[in-house]
């Protein structure tokens, strides 16, 4: 494992979501719709508590419909509430608006009841590096806020963002690390793009991409690079990788024909595919 740990930055992040949990009605967990399980960290859970909390299933334009739909049944089924949304095309205030207030309808009601009208909700984002938390928050202030200090250590006071329909956000959202013991959950977010290409070999991530497409999307793997499921027959996933490189022209260049398939996943060519399976992790 490639990956090093830093607990003194994880601590810090930890303490700081954990902190600025106190001023909020809500948490918004922003993930990856492609990494549902990976793009997650499980210790959110544990410091969230019994804070109300939407899981937002972000970049959907770029995930398997099918398997987002698996995806919100299963986080359903937990009892998490969970929507999935395309922030950077659509009107990602409407929708969150809507899962905030039917999640909250309980103390709205409470205050309307005593008399406070239009309570003004006060809510944060969290989610580890790159999900889109930036662009939610700028989606649903309605323009482009500078967020600063995003990085976690980094102290600064925190001022209130305000949107059209009283709700307030926390100008700096709060980052999480990816939780990566599974050396699958490390290939996929490289995979993905979510972590630097420097830290797995591409050779590494295109074998996982090949092996999880020959899987799961076989029909577009065999479109896309033009091949037979004869080609495929009785090779390991290194082997198809040599194949495909003979194929592509490009000799003995397996890197240069590893970084074509990792730029292919990652340019829908093979069609919106989500990394995680539901019920993968659970196994072992
Ligand atoms: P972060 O604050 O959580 O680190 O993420 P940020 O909003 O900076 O978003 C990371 C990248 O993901 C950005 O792309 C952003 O445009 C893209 N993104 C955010 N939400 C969505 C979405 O719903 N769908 C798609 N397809 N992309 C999304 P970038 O290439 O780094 O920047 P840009 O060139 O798009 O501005």
């Amino acid at each position: 494992m490639v990956l090093q740990w830093y607990p003194g930055h994880m601590n810090k992040a930890k303490n700081q979501v954990q902190d600025r949990l106190k001023q909020v009605d809500i948490v918004l967990e922003i993930v990856d719709a492609r990494l549902p399980f990976s793009s997650r960290n499980p210790v959110l859970e544990d410091i969230i508590g019994q804070k109300k909390h939407i899981i937002i299933l972000n970049k959907s334009d770029l995930a398997d419909p099918q398997r987002t739909k698996e995806w919100k049944l299963s986080f359903q089924q937990e009892g998490l509430a969970v929507i999935d949304l395309d922030a950077k095309h659509t009107n990602a205030l409407g929708k969150i608006n809507s899962a905030i207030r039917r999640e909250l309808s309980e103390k709205i009601a409470k205050y309307e009841n005593n008399g406070v009208k239009n309570y003004q909700i006060k809510a944060m984002c969290v989610g580890i590096p790159n999900v889109g938390k930036s662009t939610i928050l700028n989606k649903m202030v309605g323009k482009n806020v500078a967020v600063t200090g995003n990085k976690p250590g980094v102290t600064k006071n925190q001022n209130w963002l305000k949107t059209s329909v009283g709700i307030d956000l926390l100008d700096t959202p709060g980052i999480l690390w990816p939780k990566i013991d599974d050396n699958r959950v490390g290939l996929k977010l490289a995979l993905s793009g979510a972590i630097k290409d420097q830290i797995f070999a591409p050779d590494d991530v295109a074998i996982f991409a090949l092996s999880f497409l020959e899987s799961f999307y076989l029909d577009s793997l065999l479109t896309v690079y033009n091949i037979e499921p004869n080609d495929l027959r009785n090779k390991t996933t290194p082997d198809i990788l040599m194949f495909l490189t003979n194929k592509f022209g490009y000799k003995d260049d397996y890197d240069r024909a590893a970084r074509k398939i990792i730029n292919d996943v990652r340019k829908l060519k093979f069609g919106p595919v989500t990394f995680d399976v539901p019920g993968e992790f659970y196994e072992e």
